[in-house]
């Protein structure tokens, strides 16, 4: 089997910070989010894969995940020129598949679990595809299967963002599939929103007589539209991370639960991490800091007498100012200072923003 990764599109929910990159690459704890669907793949035994790169720094992939080899899989780029649908990406694919079964995982969804089970368990069937479905509150946000309630195993309808939802079943970022679906995509139509949509395809499969299997996703899944998407993945992540056993802490340092510190980082007086936490290399953490629980912070940033829970920093950061900041995301290469008493605040702040208070 094969796997695809895609890694297009245009990010617009979570500008300012895909204005420099590709939303895929935002990290959640310290990992940028589409390493989570490779290393799922690379799990489940596919080491072959394609990315998809769009038109949004598509170097930026390239230079990150570059022939593949450092993360133990052979990576071809595929190139799309603009956001034209997720089908249309798949259909991209047609000559990189050739004859074999393949999984396209979306580059922004993170699935708990991983997909060994589903993997295996569709190399097995002679399905010709297979969704995973996990329950939500707000279906009209995603790709919906509704159930036949007569014939209990079997899909009944799958719609895109239906207005009014008969189900509460989204359809995942994760689609095992076969060759048959490219024939399927080419007698597609853009949907209203000018694109050529997964789920018209996969309804397009079952009406020509397919069948399509279906699982259910226990544990988490996460689409990572927003940034409060990507806050909530990076609080389910660290609250998996473990800890390390060892630190080396200053005069009137403490630190709490599960948390995990770089190389040749420091954590200096009179400050005190809540776990789960995640520090990365080369950071300065102290004077006077307070971090946590539920932040991660990457490498080469420098904290002084700041108070950070439930966010993320990007490398190359600092702060130095007494401010509490709170659910909030900051690109790489910010700075913050202030010169006035400290109230709490959040941000979502591009690459090398600065903010004076
Ligand atoms: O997350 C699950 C949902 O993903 C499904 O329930 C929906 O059925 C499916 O359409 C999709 O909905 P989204 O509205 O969340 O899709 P989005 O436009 O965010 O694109 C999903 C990923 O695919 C994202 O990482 C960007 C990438 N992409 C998207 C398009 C449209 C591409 O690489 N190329 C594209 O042309």
């Amino acid at each position: 089997m094969k796997g695809i990764i895609l890694h297009g599109g245009h990010g617009t929910r979570l500008r300012p910070l895909t204005h420099t990159g590709p939303k895929q690459l935002l990290p959640i704890a310290n990992k940028p989010m589409s390493q989570y669907a490779l290393e799922d793949l690379r799990e489940a035994g596919i080491t072959e894969i394609g990315i998809i790169i769009g038109d949004v720094y598509p170097e930026k992939v390239q230079e990150f995940y570059g022939d593949g080899s450092k993360f133990g899989v052979k990576i071809t780029y595929i190139f799309q020129d603009k956001p034209k649908g997720i089908s249309h990406a798949i259909r991209l694919c047609k000559e990189f598949i050739g004859t074999d079964r393949f999984i396209v995982y979306l580059g922004d969804n993170i699935l708990r679990k991983g997909l060994v089970d589903y993997t295996k368990k569709f190399q097995s069937s002679k399905s010709d595809a297979m969704i995973l479905l996990c329950e939500v509150d707000e279906p009209s946000r995603f790709g919906i299967a509704e159930l036949d309630k007569t014939n209990s195993g079997k899909i009944k309808k799958i719609m895109e963002k239906p207005k009014e939802p008969q189900s509460n079943l989204a359809v995942i970022g994760v689609y095992f599939l076969t060759p048959k679906i490219f024939d399927i995509i080419d007698k597609l139509k853009p949907s209203w929103r000018g694109e050529l949509e997964i789920t018209e395809a996969l309804q397009l499969l079952m009406e020509n007589g397919n069948t399509i299997e279906y699982d259910t996703v226990t544990g988490w899944w996460k689409d990572t539209g927003t940034p409060e998407d990507i806050l909530h993945a990076n609080q389910l992540i660290l609250d998996t991370i473990g800890t390390q056993n060892q630190f080396v802490l200053s005069e009137g340092s403490q630190v709490k639960g599960n948390i995990v510190l770089g190389k040749n980082s420091t954590i200096s007086r009179d400050s005190f991490i809540t776990g789960p936490a995640i520090i990365g290399d080369n950071c300065n953490v102290g004077p006077a800091v307070r971090i946590g629980p539920h932040v991660s912070i990457g490498n080469n940033c420098s904290l002084k007498y700041c108070d950070v829970e439930n966010s993320i920093l990007m490398d190359d950061c600092s702060i130095d100012t007494k401010i509490q900041i709170s659910d909030s995301i900051i690109a790489h290469g910010s700075q913050i200072t202030n010169n006035h008493q400290a109230k709490k605040h959040q941000f979502l702040l591009g690459e090398r923003s600065q903010v004076k208070l």
